[in-house]
């Protein structure tokens, strides 16, 4: 079964195709074509994402994207008897496609360079879409829901949606097969190194730990795609704590990288004698849930405070930050595994990219003796592998396709 992915929640635009193979005791999935346009760049440049913005620069980027991930995937044949001059697209040729109108009224430039491609190559050989339709960023997810419900209609093809949290779950079942990305490096070039996956067996009860940008939440998962929501923050979310405080330190857009980069400088200047401390909060509560606003004001307190701030003062406030936040998660994530007798501890979100909090966990499940399944970090931050497969292993479950769903932006497990 083939299957195209579409990711459009924040500030990553991205396509993939993967052919998922079940046998009995064993699914294998190939990434046929896996492409990721990061906004990150243009967003820097102003301190953080802007809805709008970033659906204008999904919306410019989904077509190219989409028809390097053809290419990639060797999924284009072309349409030479039809091939029409886009300046020439009119009234009619929109109509014969009956493509929605959404598109043609909201992005008129990617309704035009869209019936370009539809126009110019066959329907690729896909068996489903599957598409994020939240939670995220609710303007830059409609602008990837449209353009997915506009290829479902105009190529027949069933759709899917796709919850973006559960992609990020699924992302750690991911088993690169290294030893066969070789093979297929040779024959085509473009494909990224674990470009072959088994998926991890997974022991239930498992709980899954999810930090990104948008989301701080532990989550029960009785069994398979079974989610139940057991711990969640009360205010910021882990990134978006990272995110402010690299801005109260002057550090760029995204946060979380540049606060782990200042924090290992830190760490390997070995200095025994520490001169903050910030809070841990909720540490202590008797409930899973997670606040970071406080940690976060106690940082810009602190600030205040200084004169001058120094590099080297920089580095110990991200180091002490990130300490604080690792302790909380692990604090945490430890009494959610005690009282729901944990099996598997999965972790997933973007700030899982983050070195120190990827081996905190890992730690900490190896004291529980439980499994820790992990995403590389190629794909802890956003993507569109992820959603294809979330998409193919809920089809493989037997959901039914539809195109009755909308983007929401605080969707939730
Ligand atoms: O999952 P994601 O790519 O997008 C959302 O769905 O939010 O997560 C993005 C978040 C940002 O807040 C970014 O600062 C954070 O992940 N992040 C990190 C690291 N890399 C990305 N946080 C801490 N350490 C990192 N190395
Ligand atoms: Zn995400």
């Amino acid at each position: 079964m083939k299957i195209l992915g579409i990711e459009t929640s924040c500030d990553e635009t991205g396509v993939c195709i993967i052919e998922g193979q079940k046998s009995e005791n064993d699914t294998t999935l190939t990434v046929l074509g896996n492409q990721l346009y990061s906004q990150v760049a243009l967003h820097e440049q102003y301190g953080g994402v802007f809805p709008m913005m970033a659906k204008r620069e999904h919306a410019k980027n989904l077509v190219p994207l989409l028809k390097k991930c053809l290419e990639e995937a060797d999924l284009i044949v072309e349409r030479k008897l039809y091939r029409v001059d886009s300046t020439n697209i009119n009234k009619s040729s929109v109509d014969s496609l009956d493509i929605t109108k959404n598109i043609l009224e909201r992005e008129p430039e990617l309704f035009v360079e869209l019936v370009k491609l539809l126009e110019t190559i066959e329907k690729p050989k896909i068996d489903y879409i599957t598409v994020t339709n939240g939670p995220g960023l609710e303007p830059a997810l409609w602008v990837g829901v449209t353009f997915a419900k506009a290829l479902s209609q105009a190529w027949n093809i069933p759709l899917i949606p796709t919850n973006h949290m559960e992609g990020h779950i699924l992302a750690s079942m991911l088993k690169p097969i290294n030893n066969m990305s070789s093979q297929i490096e040779s024959t085509k070039s473009s494909l990224i190194p674990s470009a072959i996956y088994n998926l991890h067996i997974v022991n239930y009860p498992a709980l899954a730990l999810l930090i990104s940008g948008g989301h701080t939440q532990l989550v029960l998962i009785k069994d398979k795609l079974d989610y139940k929501i057991i711990g969640g923050t009360r205010d910021d979310a882990v990134g978006e704590a990272y995110d402010k405080v690299a801005r109260m330190l002057g550090l760029p857009y995204p946060g979380g990288p540049q606060i782990s980069k200042y924090a290992d400088a830190w760490k390997e200047r070995n200095v025994p004698v520490q001169t903050f401390k910030f809070p841990r909060p909720m540490i202590h509560s008797h409930d899973l849930d997670f606040s970071f606003s406080g940690l976060k004001t106690s940082v810009l307190y602190t600030l205040k405070e200084i004169p001058e701030i120094t590099e080297e003062i920089k580095q110990e406030i991200a180091y002490e930050f990130q300490n604080a936040v690792i302790d909380v998660l692990v604090s945490k994530t430890r009494t959610a595994i005690f009282d729901n007798n944990i099996q598997t501890l999965i972790v997933g979100g973007g700030v899982i990219a983050n070195k120190e909090i990827r081996k905190a966990l890992s730690i900490l499940a190896t004291e529980m003796k439980i499994d820790f399944q992990i995403p590389e970090i190629s794909t802890s931050t956003d993507n569109a592998l992820m959603i294809a497969l979330a998409g193919y292993l809920n089809i493989e479950a037997g959901k039914k396709p539809t195109t009755d769903f909308k983007a929401f932006g605080n969707l939730s497990l």
